[in-house]
């Protein structure tokens, strides 16, 4: 249709007659027109879908994502919406949709092109897996201040008498996205004892929500792309409220929207899953909850208490990784199954949820995270011996409430599956792994790496193709 409008606009040029086509028409797109006649120029224009260019030694790329382009260029210009770019082999210029001249200025990718390339794994989902203590290292680097206890964050660029003015933190994100905000508000209300709570942004800007001017919002988003946060973000900013990112990919939509915020530093994530991203995100949040925390009450000892937990974190995670070989043993339980529970409580819960939906995208069976408070009220009635849980339980102030959890389970005979502490398990327990203990507010993150590679063994002996699993794109880019 689009293209038969761009043919029939008067206009000869390929350009002025794809922006008039352009005010014709309303939607989300990310274009690239090419006229079988004049094949020396590529016009583009983005509203809403990414569109990036890739200036290269007389040549020029185009491509959705700046991940496409690691190969063959690092200097890149990211469209606006409304913006359409004239492209040749030499050069570029770029205009709003009335022709108006609009001035880039090209970014550098830092991101090296071995980084696409799945090395010695089978799959990228297994790398980026390992690839977890150096980028849990990368986004804490430079931002741990242990001389104040306090960590250092200087894109979130909004001083300490601003940060003591938030009375409310609200987490927007999609997905993994919003299940890591979901970890990071149970973070941010511990420790700085600031309401917060999580919400799919899918659904945010959708409510006409009210928005407050002394409420911080957050969204987050590894692709830095995905179009409902980025729709979030729109609303809020309209609302006259303040918004960070927590976002990976420099320079992506999401991030110059919020103009301040925290890169992860991750590296490239390629798997369809977030793996890194979604543990990267966690910490960054865990960085900002300090950092609001020690503004506010959060003890110098407890500040330290929780940079010393950070710091060992990539050494933790690596050494869980290590004992893949447990967790593959325990994947053979669930290969036969057609549904499974994922049960935790608080932020367990949120891990609860993280694996249940890893689960689900790349094995295909049906996972469902449930409160495992919650569960009594009416899912015990599908506990099965063709049903196993997996049970999330620290050793924290609810154990004891966790075991219950699990002794009910178990009475109806279900089989339990526990990612716990070291220490004696429930005898209630089918099988366990037990992750090292963090400071309890980070455990969440631990807890959290043998889900990730539970799902990862599963879908391998399902033979599921784990990389790019069915019905799903690494950026939802459309609504
Ligand atoms: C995660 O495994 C999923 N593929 C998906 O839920 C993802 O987290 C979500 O689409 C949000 O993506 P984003 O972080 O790029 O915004």
């Amino acid at each position: 249709m689009l293209a038969h409008l761009i043919a029939a606009m008067p206009e000869q040029a390929l350009d002025a007659a794809v922006r008039a086509a352009l005010q014709l028409v309303t939607g989300t797109y990310g274009l690239a027109v090419l006229d079988a006649a004049r094949p020396e120029a590529i016009v583009v224009a983005r509203n809403g879908s990414p569109v990036v260019l890739g200036i290269g030694e007389r040549e020029m790329f185009v491509a959705s994502d700046a991940a496409a382009l690691v190969r063959h260029t690092r200097s890149v210009v990211y469209l606006d919406d409304g913006e359409v770019a004239l492209v040749r082999a030499d050069g570029y210029e770029t205009a709003t949709l009335d022709g108006g001249p609009t001035a880039k200025t090209p970014s550098t990718i830092s991101w090296t092109s071995e980084a696409f390339d799945k090395g010695e794994f089978a799959h990228f989902m297994r790398k980026e897996i390992a690839e977890q203590p150096e980028a849990v290292g990368r986004t804490l680097s430079g931002r741990l201040e242990p001389r104040f206890q306090t960590t250092h964050l200087g894109g979130i660029e909004l001083a300490a008498h601003e940060l003591l003015d938030i009375r409310r933190v609200k987490i927007l994100g999609c997905g993994s996205a919003y299940i890591a905000g979901a970890i990071g508000a149970h973070l941010i209300e511990q420790l700085a004892r600031l309401p917060a709570h999580a919400e799919p942004a899918s659904e945010f800007r959708y409510r006409n929500p009210v928005i407050e001017r002394d409420t911080l919002y957050i969204a987050v988003s590894q692709s830095g792309e995905t179009f409902d946060t980025l729709a979030a973000v729109q609303e809020v900013k309209r609302k006259g409220g303040r918004v960070l990112g927590i976002v990976n990919v420099v320079g992506s939509t999401i991030a110059r929207e919020c103009g301040r915020g925290i890169y992860l530093h991750a590296g490239p994530e390629i798997a369809v899953v977030s793996t890194k991203t979604f543990t990267c995100t966690a910490v960054a949040l865990a960085l900002l909850a300090i950092h609001l925390g020690r503004i506010r009450d959060l003890s110098t000892a407890a500040g330290s208490r929780l940079l010393a937990a950070l710091a060992a974190l990539p050494g933790q995670i690596d050494g869980i990784i290590a004992r893949e070989a447990e967790v593959a043993h325990l994947a053979k339980r669930l290969v036969a199954c057609e549904h499974a529970y994922f049960v935790g409580r608080s932020a367990g819960h949120a891990v609860a949820m993280e694996g249940a939906l890893k689960l689900k995208e790349v094995s295909y069976l049906h996972a469902e995270a449930y409160s495992a408070a919650e569960l009594k009220h009416g899912p015990l009635a599908l506990i099965s011996p063709e049903t196993p849980t997996v049970a999330v339980i620290p050793r924290d102030d609810l154990y004891t409430k966790n075991v219950s959890t699990i002794e009910e389970i178990r009475a109806r005979r279900g089989p339990v599956l526990a990612v716990t502490h070291p220490g004696d398990l429930p005898a209630a327990v089918d099988a366990a792994f037990a992750v090292p203990a963090s400071e309890p507010e980070l455990d969440p993150i631990l807890l959290n790496i043998p889900l990730q590679l539970l799902a990862y063994h599963v879908a391998l002996k399902r033979g599921c193709d784990i990389d790019k699993p069915r019905n799903l794109a690494k950026s939802v880019t459309v609504e």
